[in-house]
C-alpha cells in the first residue's frame, strides 16, 4: 500500500493521537541526578563549567535530595570531593571519607531516595588517575583491592548500589565478592561498562578535579572507535555479578546502547555526562537553542536507543517539568497545562497543540 491510501500525517494529526501512537516515554521514574558532596557546613557553590549544578556540604545535599525525592526522581549517583589527596586516594575507602559520612546523612533522612555511589579514586589520588601508579602504568590487580574496599565501605555506611567507574579489568567480580562475603549479597553492582575514553568529562573533571596529571586513561577506557568492544565488556561485567550495565557517555554513544540493548538481557543505564550537559546549557545561556525542548530531544533519543534509565544532569528539571512547573523554583508561573507523569515528547510547545493542518 502506498499513497495516496497511506498517508502518515493521519497519525500526527492531533496530539492525542500522537501520544497515542508514540513509541517511547520519557518519565521521572527513569532519571537519576548526579550530586557533588563536599566536607564542611552549609555550603553551596556552582560548578563553574556546569552551570545549575553545585557542590554540596552535607547539610545541603540532604536538603536537596528531600526536595529529588519529592519530584518523584528515584535515585542519586553521589560523588565525593575528599579533604586531602594522595598517591592511594585513602579518603575513597575510610569510613569517615565524605561518601561515607554523606551516605549515612542521607540513609536517616531521606531513606526511600536510592542512593548509588560511585566507585573511583580518580577524585581522590593526587596523581588524578582511577587506580594505583607505578611509573607511568596504571596497577590493575593492586587496584581491585582498593576498590573492594571502597565499596564495602560504601555498602557499610547504607549505600543502596554501587557504580564502580575505573575501569580496571575483573572490578565486578572484586566487588561481587566482598560485598557477598559481608552480608551485602542483596546490593545491586551498576557496572560503568562501556565507558569510553571521553574528551566529552571535561566539566566533571573540572567540577571533581580530577583530571589525569600526566598522560590520559586510554589504557584502560575503551576506544571511541569501537562498538564491539563495548559488547564484550558489557558481556563480562555480567558474568562477573553486574545487575546494571552502562554506556557512557550516551549521545555520542547511541548505538553502542542500540547494540547491547539488541544482542543483552540486563537492564542499561546511560550516562548523559558532563560535556553533554554543558554543550546544552551554554548555547541555551546564549538564547542559541530552547533548553527545554532540546533536553527532552536528547533524553528520548538516549530512551529510543534502548536505555532503561538516564543519569543525568538535567533530572530535576526534566521532573519539573513533566509536572507542568517551570524549571525554576523561584520563577513559578502558573503551569499553562498539567501533563501527565508519563508525557510523551511533543514537540509542540508547552502542551498547545499545533495549528490545524489544511487537509
Ligand atoms: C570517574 C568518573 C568520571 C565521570 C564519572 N566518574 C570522569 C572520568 O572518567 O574522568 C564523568 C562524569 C561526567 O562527565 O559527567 N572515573
Amino acid at each position: 500500500m502506498n499513497f495516496p491510501l497511506v498517508r502518515m500525517r493521519r497519525l500526527r494529526n492531533s496530539s492525542n493521537i500522537r501520544q497515542l501512537v508514540s513509541e517511547t516515554t520519557l518519565s521521572i521514574s527513569d532519571m537519576i541526578q548526579p550530586l557533588f558532596v563536599i566536607h564542611g557546613e552549609n555550603k553551596k557553590e556552582e560548578i563553574p563549567s556546569m552551570p545549575g549544578q553545585y557542590h554540596l556540604s552535607i547539610d545541603n545535599l540532604v536538603e536537596e535530595s528531600v526536595k529529588i525525592h519529592k519530584l518523584g526522581i528515584p535515585a542519586i549517583l553521589l560523588f565525593g570531593m575528599p579533604l586531602t589527596k594522595d598517591p592511594r586516594g585513602s579518603e575513597a575507602l575510610s569510613p569517615s571519607g565524605i561518601v561515607q559520612q554523606a551516605v549515612r546523612a542521607l540513609k536517616k533522612n531521606v531513606p526511600d531516595l536510592c542512593v548509588i555511589t560511585d566507585i573511583c579514586l580518580c577524585a581522590y589520588t593526587d596523581h588524578g588517575h582511577c587506580g594505583i601508579v607505578q611509573g607511568n602504568s596504571i596497577m590493575n590487580d593492586d587496584t581491585l583491592d582498593l576498590l573492594r574496599k571502597v565499596a564495602l565501605s560504601h555498602a557499610q555506611a547504607g549505600a543502596d548500589m554501587v557504580a564502580p567507574s575505573d575501569m580496571m579489568d575483573g572490578r565486578v567480580l572484586a566487588i561481587r565478592q566482598i560485598l557477598d562475603a559481608n552480608n551485602f549479597s542483596h546490593i545491586p553492582i551498576m557496572s560503568y561498562s562501556a565507558k569510553y575514553a571521553s574528551a566529552f568529562y571535561g566539566p566533571f573533571r573540572q567540577a571533581a578535579d580530577s583530571a589525569p596529571a600526566f598522560g590520559d586513561r586510554s589504557t584502560y577506557q575503551a576506544n571511541p572507535a569501537n562498538r564491539r568492544e563495548a559488547v564484550r565488556e558489557a558481556m563480562l561485567d555480567l558474568q562477573e555479578g553486574a545487575d546494571i550495565v552502562m554506556v557512557k557517555p550516551a549521545l555520542a554513544y547511541l548505538d553502542v546502547i542500540k547494540e547491547i540493548r539488541n544482542i543483552l538481557f540486563a537492564p542499561i543505564a546511560a550516562y548523559n555526562v558532563s560535556g553533554e550537559y554543558s554543550m546544552v546549557k551554554a548555547a541555551a545561556m546564549n538564547g542559541w537553542l530552547d533548553e527545554r525542548r532540546v533536553v527532552m530531544e536528547l533524553l528520548t533519543s538516549i530512551k529510543r536507543a534502548g536505555a532503561d534509565m538516564i543519569i543525568t544532569y538535567h533530572a530535576r528539571d526534566v521532573a519539573r517539568w513533566l509536572k507542568g512547573e517551570s524549571a525554576d523554583e523561584k520563577e513559578k508561573k502558573p503551569a499553562v497545562k498539567k501533563i501527565s507523569k508519563n508525557e510523551s515528547l511533543n514537540f509542540t510547545q508547552e502542551g498547545k497543540s499545533l495549528p490545524r493542518r489544511e487537509k
